[in-house]
C-alpha cells in the first residue's frame, strides 16, 4: 500500500489561510478560462480536501474527486453534504490504476507536481476525456525547492510552462493555453502559479 503523505496534514490542512486563498483563487480562475454548465461530469485530479471542487461544485452536475489520501478523502467526505452537486470519492493511485470512466472536463490544482511521469498522466487524461472533453490544470511554476517544508511526495520544484504545455500537445491535447492564475504569499516568500487550458 502506498503512503499517506498527507496522514498528519489533512486535519490541519484547512487552518492554513494562505492555502485557502490561493486555492480560491486558483478556482477564480478556473470558472474564469472554463465554460462550465450543469449536465457536465467533471473530475478532479488530487481532489485533497475539495478545497477547489467545492468552488467548482455549484456550476456542474457531478464531479469525480480522485485522491490516494484517505486522510484527505475523510476531510471532503465530511462536506458532501453542502456541496452544490453530486459526489463520487475515489481512493486511488492515478498514476498507476486505470480508469474506465469518461468525463467532460478534468480539473487539478497543485497534484502535477507529485507525479513523477506527467507524460503518461496527461495521456491518461486525453483518454478519460470525452470528445472536446476540456482541461484546466494549476501548478507552481519553477520553483528553488523552499515551496514545500516537508516531504509530500514532491517530484518536481514547480514546471516550465512551455515544457508543460508541450507534454499537454504530445498527449493530444488542441487549443492549448497557459496562463498566470495567482501568486501563493507567504510570510517570507512568493510562488507564481500558471493555468493551463486546453481540449481534446
Ligand atoms: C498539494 S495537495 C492539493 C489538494 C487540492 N487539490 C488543493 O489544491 O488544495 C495534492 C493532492 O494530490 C494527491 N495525490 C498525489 N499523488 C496522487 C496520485 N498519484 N493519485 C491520486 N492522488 C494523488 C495527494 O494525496 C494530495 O491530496
Amino acid at each position: 500500500m502506498k503512503k499517506d503523505y498527507f496522514q498528519h496534514k489533512a486535519e490541519n490542512y484547512e487552518q492554513d489561510k494562505n492555502r485557502v486563498n490561493t486555492v480560491g483563487n486558483i478556482a477564480k480562475a478556473v470558472l474564469k478560462v472554463l465554460k462550465l454548465d450543469k449536465t457536465m461530469q467533471i473530475m478532479d485530479f488530487g481532489s485533497g480536501t475539495g478545497l477547489l471542487l467545492e468552488k467548482i461544485a455549484p456550476f456542474v452536475d457531478r464531479i469525480t474527486a480522485i485522491d490516494i489520501s484517505s486522510s484527505m478523502n475523510k476531510m471532503l467526505d465530511d462536506k458532501r453534504d453542502n456541496l452544490g452537486c453530486e459526489l463520487e470519492i475515489l481512493e486511488i493511485d492515478l498514476a498507476k490504476a486505470r480508469l474506465d470512466q469518461k468525463f467532460d472536463g478534468i480539473i487539478s490544482s497543485m497534484t502535477m507536481h507529485h507525479i513523477e511521469d506527467i507524460q503518461k498522466m496527461f495521456n491518461n487524461f486525453h483518454t478519460m476525456l470525452n470528445d472536446n472533453g476540456v482541461i484546466a490544470i494549476a501548478d507552481l511554476d519553477i520553483e528553488d525547492g523552499s515551496f514545500h517544508t516537508e516531504d509530500t511526495g514532491i517530484f518536481h520544484f514547480g514546471f516550465d510552462r512551455e515544457m508543460f504545455l508541450d507534454t499537454a500537445k504530445k498527449a493530444g491535447f488542441k487549443n492549448l493555453n497557459i496562463s498566470s492564475a495567482c501568486t501563493a504569499v507567504r510570510a517570507d516568500a512568493e510562488y507564481q502559479i500558471f493555468i493551463l487550458t486546453g481540449n481534446k
